[in-house]
């Protein structure tokens, strides 16, 4: 009888669809939100300096993160390909978060440190002139672009307030901390520094 009311009632057949859906959904995803292993940063991870912060947001403008991910699965073709996995506490942040969903080119995650600046400069310039057979676009205009800094102290005070323990030191010194960068520099820092909180053997 019960069953029937509930099948005869559209409404309250969907409301409860829904909640009986979400249970699953929510016993996965709730608990996330209390465990330090996905909450706190891993031990020894630094804030991104000022250079690499306006150099990750260049990454985010050229859309880097269409062709790129940054997110190592835990299996072995991926391990032994680009390192150690990624782990949430190397992302708590990244305010947003760049892990992506699609390889037209390879994971970024842990390439820092991988190649040379002047790898990264050449590459970006033009990624045919050290890799013959790319066919990622080239970026020239980021060395002759200025930095443009006149956002980073507030770009960097919004992360204080997102949970990103920038100091007082940190946002005053910003500014003059990117005079004369170009725009090149300041994606090659962020490049440098990615998947560096955890040493990966490869
Ligand atoms: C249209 C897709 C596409 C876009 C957009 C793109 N890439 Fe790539 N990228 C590739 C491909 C394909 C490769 C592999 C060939 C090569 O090394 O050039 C690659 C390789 C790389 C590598 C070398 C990775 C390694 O482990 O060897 C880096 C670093 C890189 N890209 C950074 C960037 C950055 C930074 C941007 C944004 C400014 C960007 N890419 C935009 C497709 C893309």
């Amino acid at each position: 009888m019960k069953h029937e009311t509930i099948e005869k009632n559209v409404g309250l057949l969907m409301l409860l669809m829904v909640f009986a859906v979400s249970i699953g959904g929510l016993t996965q995803i709730v608990p996330l939100f209390f465990q330090d292993v996905t909450n706190k940063p891993v031990d020894g991870m630094k804030p991104y300096t000022a250079l690499q912060l306006e150099g990750r947001d260049i990454y985010i403008r050229e859309g880097c993160v269409g062709c790129h991910s940054q997110m190592i699965r835990p299996f072995r073709a991926e391990t032994e390909r680009y390192g150690h996995y990624s782990v949430a506490g190397e992302s708590v942040w990244d305010h947003p978060f760049l892990w992506g969903s699609k390889r037209t080119g390879p994971d970024l995650a842990r390439v820092g440190a991988r190649y040379s600046d002047d790898w990264h400069r050449a590459h970006l310039y033009n990624p045919r002139n050290v890799v013959p057979e790319s066919k990622m676009p080239a970026y020239p205009w980021l060395v002759a672009n200025a930095l443009d800094s006149s956002h980073t102290e507030t770009k960097l005070r919004a992360m204080r307030t997102l949970g990103v323990p920038y100091t007082n030191e940190d946002i005053a010194g910003a500014t003059e901390s990117l005079k004369g960068k170009t725009e090149m520099d300041a994606l090659v820092a962020y490049l440098q520094v990615l998947g560096t909180a955890i040493k990966s053997k490869r």
